[in-house]
Formats: C-alpha cells, structure tokens, sequence
C-alpha cells in the first residue's frame, strides 16, 4: 500500500497495476458476486461446513462442490458488487435492531442478515508460475474465512485487521481461480456502526519469491537540530519464499517527489534459505538540505529499496515517508518541527451517510477537507485502525492523526493486532500517536490496567521508537499511567490540571474526546419521536451545570500551553449511538458536521477560531424555529471584534467578541429577517442576512468534484440544496425528491444528515431512477464510476412543484 499515491488512486484505482520491476500490484476491488448466507442454519449457509469431508477435514476443497467455496458453485443469482462494500447499508431498520449499531436488522437477533459470502474468479497467466502471489485485504467486518480455488487460506477474527494470504501453490497458472470469502457479523466489536463485508480495500500483490515482506520497510528519520538535513535510518524485512538459497544484495534509494534521487544507503548482502525471512536493521543515510513534512507542505520523499538476486533486480518496493519531528513537550504542548502547534481535531468512525463503513477514497478526501475548512488539524481514528487510504490522504494533505488499537490486552492475539497496525501504518508522516485502547472500563482504576498499557506500550516502542503511545481516558486514575500521553476523554470526568500539578514532567497530554455538543442540523426544538435533538451548545448539557460545552473544551485547552490540543467528539456524525436518544432516532448527532458533511451551526464556532477567515454566522435560521411571538436566543459565531444584531428592523445592540467566545441576544420570533454586522478594529468586515423564506420551489447541485475516474471506483459526490422562488436555501425543507442518472455511473447511495433517517439508501445496482428525500433543505447523492467506461454523466434531480435541475459530470 506504500506505493499507493493520491494520484494513483484516483486517476485509475482499479484498473492500474503498479508494475515495479519484479513487483506488480493489482487493486481486485471490481466484479465480486455477494449472497447473504446465515448464522444459525448451515442449511441455509449454504451448507458451508456440513460437510462429509469439510474444509476442516481435508484440503483442496475436497467433497465441497456445493459450497461457495468451490470453483464448481454456480453463484449466477449472486448479485454483483464493488468494493468496498458494506452489506448493512441494504438492510431495513427496525426498533428490535441494536441500538449502538443504528437499528440496522443486522447481528445475532438477525441471522439470516448477518453472514455474507463473496466470492471472486481472475484469471492468472500460466507465465506466472515461479511467482510469489500474495493477496492483501485491508479490513473485513468481522470473522472473516478465506478461501482460494477451495483451499481453506486462513481465518481473521478481528474486523479492522489487514489480512495477508499466501495464494502461489494453490493457484491455477494459466487459468481461471476463485477466492471466496465468508464474513460473519453476528458479534459486535465496537459500540458504534460498524457496517458488514470486505468494506476495505483488496490487493493482489505479485512478486519474486526473494521480495520485501508485505509491510517490510520501516523508515525513520532525525533531523539536525537546525532542520537543515535529517539522518534516515531503514529497516527491511526481506522474506525468501522459494524452495532454494538465495544469496541477495538490499540497495535502498532516496528520491524527492520530483523523482531526483536526494540520498543512498550502502549496499547490504546477506544469505537466506529456504523459507527463511530476515530484518536488516539500520541502513543509513543523509538527506542534505532536507524538505520537512509539514502541515503546510506535506512534502514526501520516496525509498526505492531493490533486491538484487544473482546480479538480476529480484524486486523494487515503494516506500514513502516524511521527515518530522513530532514532540509532545511537557511545558509547552505539541510541537512539528519545532513549531508549536494546538491539535485541534475531531474523532472520526469509518461511516458516512449512503455507503456505511465502505468510504471510498474520494469520500475521504471530501471528509478530511471537510475538517480542514474549520482549520481542524488532526484525527483521531476511533476506535479502530484507520484504512490506509485514509492515511495516504492524511499524508498528502498534511493532516495528523492517532491511529487506534481497536482491543486491549496482551496476550499473543492482542498484541498481533497491535503489531499489525504498527508495522502497516509506521511509515506514515501523518501518524503522531499509537493510542492502545480507549475507555477500559474495568482496569481504569486498576494496577492490572496499568500493567496492561505498560505492556502494550512497551510492546509499540520495540516495534515503533520514534513515536510515543497514547490511550483514551475515561476518569480512572491508574491505567491511563501505563502510557506516554495521557488521552482525556471529556474534561468533566478526568482529574486533568490535578494531574498536571502533581506530574509537571508528563508529556502534554490530549482531550482524546471532548464534548461537540452539536445535536441536529438546522433543528432547534428537541423532538424525541423524530429523533431530532437541540444542541447542547444551546440548552446546556447536564441539566443546565455546563453551558455552550463545546466553547468550554476549546477554551480549556487552548488556555494552558502544556495541553497539545483535543479532538471533539465527533467530526461527523455516525449511525448508531443516538443518545441520549432511542428509537425511532437511529444516528449519533454527536458530528460537527452530520452524516453527510453538511455543518452545523456549532461548527461555525469552530471555524472563528480555529481559521484565520472572517466568519460571521448568525442563526437559528428563520422559518418558525419556534412559534410566533415566542422568546428565542439569536446567537452569533464570529472571529470579528463586534457583532450587531438587528431583527425585524429591531437594534438589539452591538456586542464585544471575546477571544474564543460567543454571542446570545434575547428576541421575539416573528417571521422576517436577521441581520448581523461584524466589525473589526471599528470597520464593518462582514454582513449577513438570515430571512423566513418561501417554500422550495427550485433543487440546485452543488458537486464536490464534476470528474471522477473511469475505473468503477471513483465517485462524484452531489451536495442538492432546495431554495425559494427568490433563490434563498429553505433551511426546513424536507421534499421528496427523484434523482435520475444517465451515462455511465450508478447511483452508489445518498443521505440527508437525517438522525431519525430510516429511508432506503441505495436502489438496485442498475436502477437509474431513485427517489430520495432532502433534510434541513439538504441532500447528498453519490454516484459511482463504470470500469473502463468514460462519458457523460447527467445528473437529473426532480420533485412535486419543484423546478428540475441537471448537472453534468464527466468519467474519465
Ligand atoms: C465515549 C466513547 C465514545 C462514544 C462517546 C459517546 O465514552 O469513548 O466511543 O461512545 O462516549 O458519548
């Protein structure tokens, strides 16, 4: 995956393969057939397992032509798919559904809905032969058995764990194969949407028997003190998986991202034998005049490491890393490169609204620029490894990150996991923390839980010395110790400035999770039967005890130096975990942006402070958001000095903007218009306008992106916005609306940022027509590209009394 490039990705993800000379890797993402099995007949699992001689007894699929597994099944009213998928996103909703999961009909009171079967046929040229072939999944929810040609490859509990099996001895050289997976999401892993299915991406990887094991590079680097050069140091893994000796030459070189070689390692020359693997550690050299990865200039540099196997280039691996310093000072917070820096970040689930845990590249760079308008810098990924497309988009657009174990403990299964995420995610630049676990409620307080994060960190410093680790606390006082930063999840619970007096000389620690306190976008009435909730920011959390949390987490550790910075709970929201709601609310509203990446008011407060722009938001939006002739709060975010209000022609007054802080004015509602100036150093800098509008009469797109690759990958993703007759956003409106595609894309899924969404988010895979509904007068499609089909793509969206709207899009 270190070869992979944002360009690379999108200019033609599936189709490309990277041919290194000796190397060739193949993302399989297209053409894969799914069926739902079951969990709680064999019968209805496609007798899977009932075997006379199952896969457990004998090898090579032997006596299982019935089964899915077999190259004789016939899966002909399999439907067809793309990955990443994530069968949940079909499923009903249903109050009998799991709560944390967001009523989905999926886990072990729905086993009809909880196993899923893939299967795969791709063809390997009889030239190969010789080869080692290896394929690489990067995540399968959950429980995942895998399967080549019948051949039972191996068995993967976790569902956040890249998987890597050895296919070269059971494949047909010269013909077709068929890899088979069976998925089992019964049993949660976390208490969060967690969605079903190969949602990650799949390689197959192609090499020499003598090659760089999968994940065999590490490289690390320090820089002078003056940043003017940095001293790298490498580390390969080189693994021999022939049947004979080899002796081999590891020569490692250097170059900027204009493809100039910058720096070399010395040649290395070891003996392996047969099957044997070995690390050689420490290979050294000097980047002169170095280029630092920073936020500003995420500027990577490349390690071409090539083994030579009797004088011939036996493989060349990719490795691309930044150099950086990252320092986490007890007194004076996180630092890059010398530089302080606040972390101002967000956590974020792998979920997003019409395509559940399946985010496709594009959707993640849409979602981390997202953050990065409110200034956000870094992301926490909770609570799970990220998916190594996140990272590479991390990386490219200089954004840090801690990267999340997802299971705490030590024995050999929890430390693989660990390791793993370690050794896949070590290269990355954006990479600041390993965070151990998160909330372990039953060893916070414990010596056990101590020991326990002593260990895991012990553990990620053997594997990773240059980077510290990190856990997320929920108020005990013992475990938390275990690691290097203390991660404080919610300040209302964790004994932070205590702490700090008596440990002055602890890393500066992070809000690891600090309250958004956001609820539903453009809803100011909670309303529990629809599941819309109004924002904590305004009513108060806790009965009242903390007003606005969310300015009150900001302002707590921006005032003290010795904090690096806090990561809101959440960027977006996520299915599942509606609280403090419950059915018939089926997603969080814990987002600084909803389901869809459309903000909240809340995060206009962010954007004041976080961004050097001139922001003035008034709100709430016009259109009866109480009754007429009710008392109502008129608020303002705003970086500038002063901010005036005026209502239905009324002075309400012009008020001092404190540094971080907010404004509240007391009005009557009547149906009109807000006006609000900003001001700064005395001169008017910003206006705006909030007016009760007409009913939607006009669908206007707004595309994040009108091209998209032609790789049946790519997505374009379609923002609609329903306004009035005199063009103004209706910020109320909910219609129903009938999108229609022509040319060559699918309709991938939609949403609206709904919290009590419980529509149907995608059509069949070939509708061309779908009926959608807007929320808060918004709605978001995703369309997905056809492999190898380049054109015209029109988007046409419809409604009742609604005039009609077309946006072109084009697939190349
Ligand atoms: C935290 C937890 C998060 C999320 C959040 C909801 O305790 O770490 O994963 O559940 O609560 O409030």
């Amino acid at each position: 995956m270190h070869t992979k490039s944002l360009s690379i990705l999108f200019a033609s993800m599936a189709m490309l393969a990277v041919h290194a000379l000796g190397r060739e890797s193949q993302l399989i993402n297209n053409d894969w057939r799914f069926a739902r099995g079951h969990a709680g007949d064999m019968a209805k699992d496609f007798t899977h397992g009932t075997e006379y001689f199952s896969y457990l007894t004998k090898t090579g699929g032997f006596g299982t032509d019935h089964s899915p597994i077999s190259p004789k099944f016939s899966d002909s009213t399999w439907v067809q798919v793309t990955l990443p998928h994530d069968w949940v996103v079909d499923l009903p909703f249903s109050g009998q559904a799991s709560h944390s999961h967001g009523y989905k009909n999926v886990g072990w009171r729905f086993p009809e809905n909880s196993v899923g079967w893939y299967r795969k046929t791709f063809n390997v040229p009889a030239e190969d032969l010789g080869k080692h072939i290896y394929v690489e999944f990067d995540g399968i929810f959950r429980d995942a058995q895998v399967f080549c040609n019948g051949f039972y490859m191996g068995h993967e509990p976790s569902g956040y764990a890249t998987q890597v099996y050895d296919l070269t001895e059971y494949l047909n050289y010269g013909g077709d194969n068929l890899l088979t997976v069976r998925a089992d999401a019964s049993t949660e892993e976390g208490w969060f949407y967690e969605g079903a299915g190969i949602y990650r991406d799949v390689t197959l990887h192609k090499v020499n028997p003598v090659h760089v094991a999968p994940f065999g590079t590490f490289v690390r680097s320090e820089t002078a003190p003056d940043y003017s050069n940095a001293n790298v140091l490498i580390d390969i893994t080189v693994n021999n998986k022939g049947l004979v000796p080899a002796e081999f030459t590891v020569a490692n070189r250097i170059f900027d991202a204009q493809g100039n070689e910058v720096a070399r390692t010395p040649l290395s020359h070891k003996r392996l034998g047969a099957k044997q693997s070995a690390e050689i550690t420490d290979l050294a050299a000097k980047i002169n005049g170095v280029r630092l990865w920073s936020l500003d200039d995420p500027y990577r540099y490349t390690v071409v490491t090539d083994i030579y196997v009797n004088d011939s280039l036996a493989d060349s691996y990719r490795t691309r890393f930044g150099v950086r310093k990252m320092e986490f000072d007890p007194a004076e917070g996180f630092k890059l490169n010398g530089k302080h820096i606040k972390l101002k970040g967000s956590n974020l689930h792998q979920d997003h609204a019409g395509v559940g845990s399946a985010i496709p590249a594009r959707l993640w760079e849409y979602r981390v620029k997202k953050m990065q308008d409110l200034g956000s810098n870094a992301i926490r990924c909770s609570h799970n490894p990220a998916t190594p497309v996140m990272l590479d988009i991390c990386d490219s657009l200089g954004m840090i990150v801690i990267d999340e174990n997802r299971l705490a403990g030590i024995n050999d299964e929890h430390l693989d996991l660990l390791g793993r995420m370690i050794r896949r995610d070590r290269n990355h630049p954006c990479v600041a923390l390993w965070s151990v676990f998160n909330e372990e409620w039953a060893i916070e307080q414990e010596e056990r839980g101590r020991r326990i994060a002593e260990s895991m960190t012990a553990y990620a410093h053997a594997l990773d010395p240059t980077r510290l680790t990190s856990l997320g606390n929920a108020g005990g006082r013992t475990s938390v110790k275990g690691v290097d930063v203390k991660g404080y999840n919610y300040l209302c619970q964790n004994p932070i400035d205590e702490f700090h007096e008596q440990n002055p000389g602890w890393y500066s620690p992070i809000g690891s999770e600090e309250t958004s306190g956001c609820g539903t976008r453009n809803v100011y009435r909670t309303d529990s039967v629809r599941g819309w909730m109004e924002s904590f920011n305004r009513s108060g959390l806790d009965h009242n005890r903390i007003i606005h949390p969310m300015a009150r987490g900001w302002q707590f550790y921006n005032s003290r130096p010795w904090l690096a910075g806090l990561f809101y709970w959440t960027g977006f929201d996520y299915r599942g975990e509606p609280n403090p709601m419950a059915w018939p609310a089926t997603g969080s509203q814990f987002g600084i942006y909803d389901y869809c990446g459309f903000p909240k008011d809340d995060a206009f407060y962010l954007k004041a402070w976080w961004t050097d722009q001139p922001v003035l938001h008034v709100f709430p939006h016009w259109n009866h958001p109480c009754a007429e002739g009710d008392s109502i709060k008129v608020w303002a975010y705003s970086n500038c000095d002063e901010v005036e209000l005026i209502v239905n022609g009324k002075k309400l007054g012009r008020k001092h903007m404190d540094r971080d802080g907010y404004l509240e004015w007391p009005a009557v509602y009547r149906p009109g218009k807000l006006e609000a100036r900003g001001y700064s150093n005395g001169k008017l800098i910003k206006k705006q306008v909030v007016e009760t509008t007409g009913a939607a009469t006009r669908v206007v797109a707004e595309p994040y992106n009108t091209e998209f690759s032609a790789d049946g990958q790519d997505i374009a993703i379609i923002d609609l916005s329903m306004l009035d007759s005199k063009g103004r956003l209706v910020p109320d409106a909910m219609n129903a609306l009938t999108v229609h595609v022509d040319g060559p894309a699918e309709i991938l899924g939609y949403g609206n940022g709904d919290p009590g969404f419980k529509e149907v988010e995608r059509p069949a895979r070939d509708a061309r027509t779908f009926p959608i509904k807007t929320f808060g007068g918004k709605a978001q499609v995703l369309l997905r590209s056809l492999p190898g089909q380049a054109g015209e793509v029109t988007l046409t969206v419809a409604g009742d009394g609604i005039t009609e709207t077309s946006q072109k899009l084009s697939a190349k």
